[in-house]
Parts: structure tokens; C-alpha cells; sequence
């Protein structure tokens, strides 16, 4: 059991300032389990702790996990220069507590990312290490041929990069269309893959992350979601005849 006292707690969950999340408490404006606290030293379990602050209730979380489907024309940098920040595609109160993206795409990809305030967390899932598959659609401007794909799967070499770097699995599904899969995440890995083997990315989609797919979350453009303990446990390493790749 963890007690932890309620302006804390508050602050915790991306509420504000230490000072405001008193004044909200004081003011009568926050809830615990459904029961109004105006005593911000008064102290909670945080385990399955509900808050109403204002006319909203959001369930306590240590740290957050989030899957969002991200749209072209944003930036997964901190601080952004040409488009907006994926952050700012998130509630206000995101940008309280120290959420990042989990590594990163370009500006016009879109797609599954994952973003998250557990720094462990965000560690392991960049490390290519824990060996977590991305698979991606990328539409190509020149047919996809059979040398295309042999190619991607023997690997090529990327200009600064010290060896060949080949996908784990590369299939054709479409006439201008792949469905590739790297277990490193290099600086426009996939688009300069495609370059050096002759052909161009025209487009580029995250389709999964290990076995958790954009299309069982079912986000449009733009939506996000939290993800459950049971979804966290599909990012992993995985057989690729389990992918049906
Ligand atoms: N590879 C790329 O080229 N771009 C991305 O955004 C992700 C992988």
C-alpha cells in the first residue's frame, strides 16, 4: 500500500503546479472514490484510486501508456520546427508529466507510437536489443519487384552506417506496396533502405509494434488511447509466421 497526500497525487497526474492542485483541493473542485476532499494533506492509497476533478474522472496511474495513431505533418521532437508536436495531439494535462514519444518517425509518416512517462520503459522498447519487430507499409513509387524484396532481405548498405542493414521479413502486397520489418529503428531507416535499392518511398504507415497492430485499436488518424496491461504484453519479440508475414 502506497499513501501518498492528495496535492501530490494530483500533481502527479499532469493537474498543474504543486500550488494550483492545493487550490483546486481547497476550492472543493476534487473528488476521491466519489467523496468531495477539501484537505490537500490528507493522504490516499493510490491503487485503483478514482479522482474527479472538476466534472472529469480519470483513474490514478503511476505512469501512462499510450498508443496513438499518428497523422503526417507532426513532429516526434521535443522541440518541433517545421509541424506541430505529437504532444500537442494530447490532453493539456499530458504536458505535465513527462511523456515522450518511444522513439520516433518522420514528419509524414504516420501510424502506431507509442508514447509514455516510464523512462525504463521507454529504454527497453528503443533498444533494438529487446528485439521488438516494427512493421511497416511503405508504398513505393516504382513497382515492387522480386529483386526489390531479395534485396531488402539481404541487406544493404546505408551510407554512415558500418555494416549492411537487411529487414527480418519483407513482403510483396501490392502491386506498389510492401509490408516490411526492421528490428532497428535508424534515422529514415526504411526510406533509405528503399533508396539504396533502387526504388523510392512514396508513402509510410506503422502498421504494428511487436504483435499490438493499429488495426486491433482501431484509432482513426489523430486518436489515441491508453494501453492496458494486456496490450503492453504484445510488445515483444515475435515469430514471424505468427504475423502471417
Ligand atoms: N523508417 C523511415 O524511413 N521513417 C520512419 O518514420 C520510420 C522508419
Amino acid at each position: 500500500m502506497r499513501k501518498i497526500s492528495l496535492d501530490k497525487i494530483l500533481q502527479s497526474q499532469g493537474f498543474g503546479t504543486r500550488k494550483y492542485c492545493r487550490s483546486l483541493i481547497e476550492d472543493g473542485e476534487v473528488s476521491v472514490n466519489g467523496v468531495v476532499v477539501d484537505d490537500y494533506r490528507e493522504s490516499f492509497d493510490t491503487d485503483n484510486l478514482t479522482l474527479r476533478v472538476f466534472d472529469d474522472e480519470w483513474l490514478y496511474r503511476e505512469h501512462v501508456y499510450i498508443a496513438l495513431n499518428k497523422p503526417a505533418n507532426f513532429e516526434c521532437s521535443r522541440k518541433p520546427s517545421h509541424h506541430p508536436g505529437v504532444l500537442t495531439l494530447l490532453p493539456e494535462q499530458f504536458s505535465w508529466r513527462d511523456i515522450q514519444p518511444v522513439g520516433r518517425l518522420d514528419h509524414d509518416t504516420t501510424g502506431l507510437l507509442l508514447l509514455s512517462d516510464d523512462g525504463p520503459f521507454i529504454h527497453k522498447q528503443s533498444s533494438p536489443r529487446h528485439h521488438v519487430p516494427k512493421v511497416y507499409r511503405a508504398t513505393t513509387a516504382e513497382p515492387v519487384t522480386e529483386a526489390l524484396i531479395s534485396t531488402l532481405l539481404s541487406g544493404v548498405q546505408l551510407h554512415d552506417e558500418p555494416e549492411p542493414l537487411a529487414a527480418v521479413s519483407c513482403r510483396q502486397t501490392g502491386e506498389h506496396e510492401i509490408h516490411i520489418i526492421l528490428e532497428q529503428g535508424k534515422y529514415h531507416q526504411v526510406k533509405r533502405m528503399l533508396a539504396a535499392a533502387g526504388n523510392h518511398c512514396a508513402a509510410l504507415e506503422r502498421v504494428a509494434i511487436g504483435k499490438l497492430t493499429l488495426s486491433a485499436l482501431g484509432l482513426a488518424q489523430g486518436e489515441w488511447t491508453f494501453l492496458d496491461a494486456e496490450q503492453l504484453a504484445l510488445l515483444v519479440p515475435v515469430d514471424f509466421a505468427d504475423l502471417g508475414e
